[in-house]
């Protein structure tokens, strides 16, 4: 198994190896976390601290649940009503944060860029769980390793992405991990949620939902991320459902075993219509979050390893 990396900062960094590395070992995770007793002792005696700059349900908690279950001592930090109001940087916070020796960093922050740039002044492995419009890697692992249990692989699919892609970090990882898996990705949504210049990844833009959808394997929803507006984006949410919204009369033109997904929390009747959402034969929603758990053990696995291979050639060059 190879994976060769300090830190898990995007998936810009990860070749199709890394992928099917993670993806691989989380395999085992799932069966893991399915039998009785969810325990491993991958992380024994490693201190995994979750700084959270923004606000999180799901990742938090299941970053939290992966580093309990392979034996880590974990701890959460309320970033939002700490120090930071009171002034401090976030490399000031970073850095006493280093002086109580963590070995692994899950930090989640409003900012594209902001984990990266932490994670120069840090000794320990880096996760990003989401740095404003730019990355969430452990999110496009988790929707690969749930398409790739869906359908049996992940190479020359129909992927169709659809909504608010230009404030989406989820959109933006899941397009470049599909791409280097070599899935054909189509992004639907109106030309104000549409970053410019995303041609140039290699994906086909629709703002018409049916000739963006036709045949699609994969539909993966994108919440309206209203927080990163400042308004203007959509007409209204009326129309923005009526254009946009998943309906069975919508989904009825993808393929007729497509899989729906939805990275969490929804805006029900905005982006998705809640009995599709609840249709457990189209929707993989649910899988979404079960197979995050798995993903994220697995990634903190093959980091943990590799600082414990970095420490070691450390303390021999001593
Ligand atoms: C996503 C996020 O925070 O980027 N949610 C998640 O991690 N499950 C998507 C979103 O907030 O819409």
């Amino acid at each position: 198994m190879s994976f060769a990396h300090r830190h898990l900062l995007g998936i810009e960094a990860l070749g199709p190896s890394d992928i099917t590395a993670i993806l691989d070992l989380a395999e085992k995770y799932v069966d893991l976390n399915r039998g009785e007793a969810k325990h491993s002792e991958e992380l024994a005696g490693l201190t995994q601290i979750n700084m959270f700059f923004e606000a999180s349900t799901r990742t938090q908690a299941s970053f939290e649940l992966a580093g309990k279950r392979l034996g880590a001592d974990v701890m959460n930090m309320a970033m939002q009503t700490s120090s930071l109001k009171k002034g401090e940087t976030l490399i000031d916070t970073a850095l006493t944060l280093n002086a109580m020796r963590p070995d692994l960093l899950v930090v989640r922050h409003p900012q594209s860029g902001a984990v990266d740039l932490l994670a120069q002044k840090v000794n320990c492995a880096v996760l990003n769980a989401g740095d404003g419009r730019h990355e969430h890697p452990t999110q496009a692992l988790l929707d690969a390793l749930t398409i790739r249990r869906a359908k049996g692989r992940l190479h020359r699919l129909n992927v169709a992405i659809c909504g608010d892609i230009a404030h989406s970090r989820v959109a933006r990882s899941n397009i470049l991990l599909l791409g280097k898996m070599e899935s054909r990705i189509r992004l639907i949504g109106p030309p104000t949620l549409m970053p410019a210049g995303i041609r140039e990844f290699g994906v086909e833009v629709f703002d018409d939902m049916a000739a963006g959808i036709e045949g699609a394997d994969v539909v993966m929803m994108l919440r309206l991320q209203k927080e990163r507006m400042d308004g203007g984006f959509i007409p209204s949410e009326r129309e923005y459902y009526h254009r946009y919204g998943l309906d069975a009369q919508k989904l009825a033109l993808a393929a007729p075993d497509a899989i729906v997904m939805h990275p969490g929390p929804m805006n029900r009747g905005v982006e998705i219509d809640g009995e599709i959402a609840d249709d457990i034969n189209r929707s993989v929603i649910q899988e979404q979050v079960e197979m995050g758990v798995a993903v994220r053990m697995a990634a903190m696995h093959l980091l943990a390893q590799n600082l414990r291979v970095a420490r070691f050639r450390e303390r021999a060059r001593a």
